[in-house]
């Protein structure tokens, strides 16, 4: 292989579904590790099989259908983890097992309670099980980053001495800075005799902002694998966001000469999927894929791109996906223009799917004069990817107004059973979130709502954001319409089927990762 090839190993479906607040359902982590496919993604981390049975079937589905990417399972040093992790993996094309074990002093003696000779003997054991399992094991030093200098060039040499071909040294806690940790992954490689055999890989966490530049710090220094996450998604502040990694190796080859097999062109479109799907809204002035990132406020920039976009934009628009065309629909774009549109958007829907949406699209048309892309893809978005939940919106009727008491009747489906209710409430909102309460009994708690429209223009849709939380655990929903009483109920319905999803963990000690 080009020894200036960079391999990029995507774990939003683990680490970035360990974020507060994310979860995602078997077809909503195979439609993700799909588009990372068509992406050109080298290693797709789907899941950490020993968490739940879901986590398990989800890891198992994905290598069911990814052919192009290599399709990693996480597994701590335990029998159990590493034989559950190789079942799941057992479908793809090409397979990984990625197993673990903490080797900074404060971990091995707070979390793990071992010894450092106990630690060597566990990695030795599960590198050399993984082995005899797999063919291809990545191995990672969890909090690799705070680990003694000398113990972390004994665990390396252990791990490639049983077998693992990718060693992986996380800044799991994203305490380093780039110097620092580009001087660390240099040591390794100076330091520990057996490292020629194996591709060091890097995984930054984000906490103090630093994730991307530590990761591509660690690449001048040797690393040719690159852990990440679309929108940096991932555990407390995130993992390195993919988007900025593969455009900053794209737009500085001058300075990074490095390849990477991802099409950029593909960013956008894996962007808004994943924002969708785990309704994390990304920031308006987010590096890349921000909706601010090609907008230009103030006159003199306006001016300058006008002329010559290169004078104030570094990348172009289309390098990551971004259609400068904003296509407008309305009432009389028929099935085929709105397939078209949905092409051009970046989804590949089957027929069922269209249709569904096209019906939708056809109801937002009558209510608003002119459909824009934002629209679409808020409509897609909660038509398509909601379209397996256990409860599903039907219809809202809402009685509001200053004289009270407000009054919803709702129609939800749950389990492919219609049920309608009517409940009162204190305002609007609450009276829809109570008929859903009298419809799904559970004791799970409003911890924010939030409103925003979509596009202008008081005939704009409204997306509403719910996050509910139940025994410490939060989970997000969002929902989109032109009725804003609709699109809270969409929301929060969104929300209670991904807390279903999040009771189904069973392994929490196994999710600090
Ligand atoms: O942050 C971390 O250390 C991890 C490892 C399991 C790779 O996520
Ligand atoms: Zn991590």
């Amino acid at each position: 292989m080009d020894h200036n090839r960079v391999i990029i190993f995507d774990t939003t479906l683990r680490d970035g579904e360990q974020s507060p607040g994310a979860s995602m359902n078997l077809d909503e982590k195979v439609r993700i590790a799909l588009t990372l496919e068509d992406m050109g993604v080298d290693v797709i981390e789907a899941g950490f099989p020993i968490a739940s049975v879901g986590d398990f079937e989800a890891v198992r589905s994905v290598a069911q259908v990814v052919t192009r990417s290599r399709i990693a399972g996480l597994a701590r040093a335990v029998k159990g983890d590493i034989e559950r992790c190789a079942e799941a993996v057992r479908p793809a094309a090409l397979s990984r097992i990625h197993t673990f074990i903490s080797t900074s002093p404060l971990h091995m003696k707070f979390k793990l309670q071992m010894e450092p000779d106990a630690v060597l003997a566990a990695i030795h054991d599960s590198v050399t099980l993984a082995r005899n399992l797999v063919e291809d094991v990545e191995w990672s030093a969890e909090d690799g980053s705070r680990t003694e200098h000398d113990f972390l060039c004994r665990a390396v040499e252990t791990a490639i001495a049983a077998g693992a071909r990718t060693i992986n040294i996380p800044d799991t806690v994203g305490y380093a800075v780039p110097e620092e940790y580009a001087a660390l992954i240099a040591m390794l490689l100076n330091r520990v005799p057996n490292a020629d055999q194996a591709i060091f890989s890097v995984h930054c966490h984000n906490d103090l902002g630093l994730a991307v530049a530590n990761s591509l710090a660690a690449v001048n220094a040797g690393a040719r694998q690159i852990e990440c996450t679309i929108n940096g998604l991932g555990e407390r502040a995130g993992n390195a966001a993919m988007e900025e990694i593969v455009m900053a190796l794209r737009t500085r080859a001058d300075v990074l000469p490095y390849t990477c097999g991802v099409r950029t062109e593909h960013i956008t479109r894996a962007s808004r999927l994943v924002s969708a799907v785990t309704g994390f809204v990304v920031q308006p002035n987010k590096a890349i894929v921000g909706a601010n990132a090609f907008a230009h406020e103030s006159g003199i920039h306006q001016d300058g791109v006008l002329k010559n976009a290169a004078t104030y934009e570094i990348m172009t628009p289309e390098s990551v996906g971004l259609n400068r065309s904003n296509l407008v629909m309305g009432k009389h774009s028929g099935r085929h223009a709105f397939r078209d549109k949905l092409k051009q958007l970046g989804y590949d829907l089957g027929d069922n799917a269209v249709n569904d949406a096209f019906k939708r699209f056809k109801d937002l048309a009558d209510k608003k004069k002119e459909v824009f892309d934002e629209d679409i893809v808020a409509l897609v978005d909660d038509e398509v990817i909601r379209r397996n939940d256990h409860i599903r919106f039907v219809s809202l009727e809402v009685i509001a107004g200053s004289r009270g008491p407000q009054k919803a009747t709702l129609e939800l489906e749950i389990d492919g059973v219609v049920q309608v209710t009517t409940a009162t409430g204190d305002g609007p909102v609450d009276a829809t979130f109570n008929a859903i309460k009298a419809l799904y009994p559970h004791q799970v708690r409003l911890q924010l709502y939030q409103v925003h429209a979509v596009t202008a223009g008081t005939d704009a849709q409204a997306e509403v954001t719910v996050r509910l939380e139940e025994d410490g655990r939060t989970v997000i929903g969002q929902g989109a319409d032109t009725d804003t009483l609709v699109a809270s109920a969409r929301a929060y319905v969104t929300a209670l089927n991904k807390m279903l999803l999040k009771r189904e963990k069973t392994a929490p000690d196994a999710l600090s990762a």
